[in-house]
């Protein structure tokens, strides 16, 4: 996720602003930059790659001298990672210089227009909007040029912003995306989040939605975005660095946990234009994507979970056969690919070998590759013939919930398109289905809010040694990615298992005190799910069991009961897979073990 720092005052504006990217890198970044108000002009310096790539071309800050000043680390989200694409970005004469964290939805259409006025872009970004459209409504003052262009931009933002002309003052606004400003012994300082300044002062402004700061070496000013004057407490942070970073949260993994409403959010919203689904960025016309036959989806570990849900809903849902496939399964079997079958990968890190050997497989084949991946510009990114981003934001927790929840998004997104493609879905249908993926956000945010039951209920199964998670159709899809999530980070031996097939093996591993998670959101299956619940009770299991509100027969049926709203029967997986994060969460701190840095495992798998 991108990083902002801002400073003015009397001291040296470059070191601090390098000093405070550092403490961001926690991030997750692939380039970076610096602006600074040198007395005559503003000078930038950026480029692709690490920050001590920076620090050397700036010697350390020594090259940009200036007392104010703002730099930035990128994620890549518009425009692949690049030093032109590295912030900040400026108007025609570089006098208004910007750095942004967010995602301007709007984008193409004020590029478009920007265009027809005569503005020449130089990047690939959403940002560079930003500084052109400041540029038109600017006459000299700066709150009301930044109040027009708030108006006019729809989408996420928290902007750091330099005007030439007012040497003395640095701005900033956010609106979605984070941004605290703290007054420092000398001067003031902007940034997307605490580490970044807690060197410098602990008393820490967190701006609201809508809000404008300006900023001089005396002190700050707030605004709303009626220029009016706003009063603003701060706060006094007594956190450490290494809590900081983790926004106060223990591990970076709940942390990521909880920004999972915002990464849902963040991946649908984009999309919904006019009452419909736009993924233009696919480049496949209506006709193309009714040529599509099949659908083959391919990936390792979580993304391979995705794909499993994938298949239950394109078939259900787009009635388009699918099947899902592990990429390190898939690469060596000379699969065969016959015309009109799409192959989609799925991947945060856009990376992982195995899969990116199985999109070379299948584009050496002639298939269409469309990538669903996390990470911009990444291998497969750039290999495949079409991507749709998740818009998770990087995540450092090596066992993923962001990303994967994400992808469960995209998924559902396709999925509608194609079945309205198809005629299969009505658009009164497909309003209703949109109107439940926009309120999943709020409902993943109540189930987190749950996490003192879970925990307290994990913390009686420290000791299990085995665990079953079971479920039937998409529950069935949920339950393999809950018992990944427990294994990978607990230790703790865990298997899921297609509910019905119980009874062909596993049951004989189930005795008195096991502990089996039993996921039923289907309506149609609650039955034959409680008949499975009845089986490994019978046998001593203890049964979680994670259900719709409506199951009347849950608290019979089960020991334990977890209820989730309700929600499009597609999409319960977004929310069932919410308490089974936290319970593998729970036990793994109750065990003590690293989890955001599980033994023998890695973020992102380079090697087969
Ligand atoms: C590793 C990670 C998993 C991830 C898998 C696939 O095993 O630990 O969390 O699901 O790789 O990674 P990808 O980046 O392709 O989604």
């Amino acid at each position: 996720m991108c990083g902002i720092v801002g400073y003015i005052g009397k001291s040296q504006a470059a070191p601090i602003l390098l000093d405070g990217l550092a403490k961001l890198e926690y991030r997750g970044y692939d380039s970076a930059g610096i602006a600074v108000y040198d007395g005559q002009e503003i000078r930038k310096v950026k480029s692709r790659g690490r920050l001590k790539i920076l620090n050397e071309l700036t010697h350390g800050g020594e090259t940009l001298p200036g007392t104010v000043g703002i730099g930035h680390t990128r994620w890549a989200t518009h425009g692949s990672p690049s030093d032109i694409n590295a912030h900040p970005h400026h108007n025609k004469d570089g006098s208004i210089v910007v750095v942004h964290n967010g995602i301007i939805e709007n984008y193409l259409k004020l590029k478009k227009k920007l265009e027809g006025k005569n503005y020449k872009f130089v990047s690939e970004t959403d940002t560079e909007v930003i500084a052109h459209l400041l540029d038109e409504y600017y006459q000299g003052n700066p709150l009301q040029a930044i109040t027009k262009v708030m108006h006019r931009m729809e989408g996420s933002y928290a902007l750091g912003i330099l005007f030439g002309d007012h040497p003395d003052e640095l701005y900033a606004v956010r609106k979605d995306s984070p941004l605290i400003v703290g007054k420092t012994e000398d001067g003031c300082m902007i940034a997307s989040d605490v580490p970044a300044i807690l060197r410098y002062t602990r008393d820490v402004t967190f701006v609201e939605n809508g809000e404008i700061i300006r900023m001089t070496k005396e002190g700050m000013e707030f605004f709303n975005a009626d220029q009016e004057p706003v009063e603003k407490i701060s706060v006094h942070i007594d956190w450490d660095v290494k809590a900081a970073e983790k926004g106060g949260f223990e591990h970076f993994m709940l942390k990521e946990m909880y920004e999972q409403p915002r990464a849902v959010a963040d991946t649908f919203s984009p999309r919904l234009k006019e009452g419909g689904i736009d993924i233009g960025e696919l480049g496949m016309s209506t006709e193309e994507l009714l040529k599509v036959k099949k659908l083959v989806i391919v990936a390792c570990g979580s993304a391979y979970h995705a794909g499993v849900t994938a298949k239950y809903i394109f078939e259900g849902l787009a009635r388009i056969p699918t099947e899902t496939e592990l990429a390190s399964e898939f690469r060596y079997r000379n699969p065969i690919l016959e015309e009109g079958t799409l192959v989609a990968v799925i991947s945060q890190s856009g990376e992982t070998a195995d899969t990116l050997a199985a999109l070379r497989e299948a584009k050496s084949k002639g298939a269409r590759v469309l990538g669903i991946v996390n990470a911009v510009g990444s291998s497969i990114a750039r290999e495949a013939d079409s991507v749709m981003y998740t818009w998770a934001g990087p995540e450092i927790a090596v066992a993923t919930t962001k990303a994967y929840s994400a992808q469960l998004i995209a998924i559902y997104l396709l999925a509608m398109k194609f079945a309205f493609a198809k005629g299969i879905l009505t658009g009164e249908e497909l309003a209703g289905m949109l109107g439940d993926l926009k309120k999943l956000p709020v409902q993943i945010e109540m189930l987190l809010n749950n996490r003192e039951k879970i925990q307290r209920f994990a913390n009686r199964y420290l000791a299990a040694r085995d665990v079953y998670f079971i479920g039937r159709g998409i529950d069935y899809a949920i339950s393999m990615e809950g018992s990944l999530k427990l294994k990978e980070i607990s230790y703790i031996h865990s298997e899921a298992y297609a509910a019905g097939e119980l009874k062909h093996g596993t049951i004989s591993l189930i005795e008195e005190g096991t502990l089996v998670a039993a996921v039923s959101t289907q309506k149609e299956l609650y039955r034959k799910m409680i008949s499975n619940i009845t089986e490994v009770r019978t046998r001593g299991a203890f049964v979680l069991l994670v259900t719709n509100e409506d199951n009347t027969e849950a608290e019979k049926a089960a020991d334990y009961v977890i209820y989730l709203p309700e929600t499009n029967p597609y999409f319960t997986n977004s929310l069932a897979i919410i308490p089974l994060q936290l319970l593998s969460y729970y036990v793994a701190v109750g065990k003590g073990c690293d989890v955001d840095k599980p033994r023998n495992l890695a973020k992102s798998v380079t090697v087969e």
